[in-house]
């Protein structure tokens, strides 16, 4: 009897995945952890001293684990991967004025810069409240000043944050936001940039 010629079996690559996770809970976690204490904090918690402060430290203590897990995380958490350089920058923003700017899977360059200041205001803010409570400065109002400043800052640099993420929803066809609820994303296709694992 002829034996039958062995038949190559191609591996089935199975189906393209359609989402992937972008956003880890810590992230997640944290964005929204963040956005209501500040919220609150700078609404019906503004005069309210022992839960303005109590909130203030959860934003802080939220702030501290987020810094620590950039450094550490190896997925779209980390900053060395989405932290832009101003060249960088630069280049986004002329793609951006020719209507041409690619869809990022993380942050994308201005994303990420306005995500920088953030932080750097969160930290301020939180830096100048725990300020006010110490012995040494209670009372002193440039501390309070500094607080009051460095607020209202944050109050524009969050307006701008939102007015991004919702312009950016609009012109790649994606829900930004509903993205930092669930932690997922449309795959990366065609000129998409991903530069960072899938989150674990
Ligand atoms: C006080 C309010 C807020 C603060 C301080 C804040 C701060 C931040 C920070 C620090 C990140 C970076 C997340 C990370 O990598 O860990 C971020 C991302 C993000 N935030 Fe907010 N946020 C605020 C409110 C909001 C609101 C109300 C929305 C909804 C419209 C929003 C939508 C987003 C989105 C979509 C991203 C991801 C952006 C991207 O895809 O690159 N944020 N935010
Ligand atoms: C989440 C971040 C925070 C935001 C957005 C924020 C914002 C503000 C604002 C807008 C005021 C009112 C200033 C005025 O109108 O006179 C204020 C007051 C104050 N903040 Fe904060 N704050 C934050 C965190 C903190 C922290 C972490 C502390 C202390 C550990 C703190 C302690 C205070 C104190 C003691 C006052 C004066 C309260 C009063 O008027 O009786 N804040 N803060």
């Amino acid at each position: 009897m002829a034996a039958t010629a062995p038949v190559a079996v191609t591996p089935n690559p199975g189906p393209v995945p359609r989402r992937v996770r972008v956003w880890d809970p810590i992230v997640r976690i944290f964005h929204w952890t963040v956005a209501s204490g500040v919220i609150a904090n700078l609404t019906f918690l503004r005069h309210e001293e022992n839960p303005h402060i109590y909130v203030g430290y959860v934003v802080v203590t939220a702030l501290v684990v987020r810094l620590i897990w950039g450094l550490a995380a190896r997925n779209h958490a980390r900053f060395a991967g989405f932290v832009p350089s101003p060249s960088g920058l630069i280049i986004y923003f002329k793609a951006m004025l020719g209507n041409r700017e690619p869809r990022y899977l993380g942050h994308n360059p201005a994303g990420a810069a306005m995500i920088v200041l953030l932080l750097v205001l969160l930290a301020a803010v939180g830096t100048t409240g725990w300020m006010m409570g110490l012995d040494a400065l209670w009372g002193v109002s440039w501390v309070e000043t500094l607080h009051e400043i460095s607020a209202n800052v944050l109050i524009g640099a969050v307006a701008l944050h939102v007015i991004g993420a919702i312009v950016e929803s609009i012109r790649h066809h994606e829900n930004l936001p509903l993205a930092m609820i669930t932690g997922y994303k449309r795959a990366a296709e065609g000129t998409d940039i991903d530069n960072a694992p899938i989150a674990g």
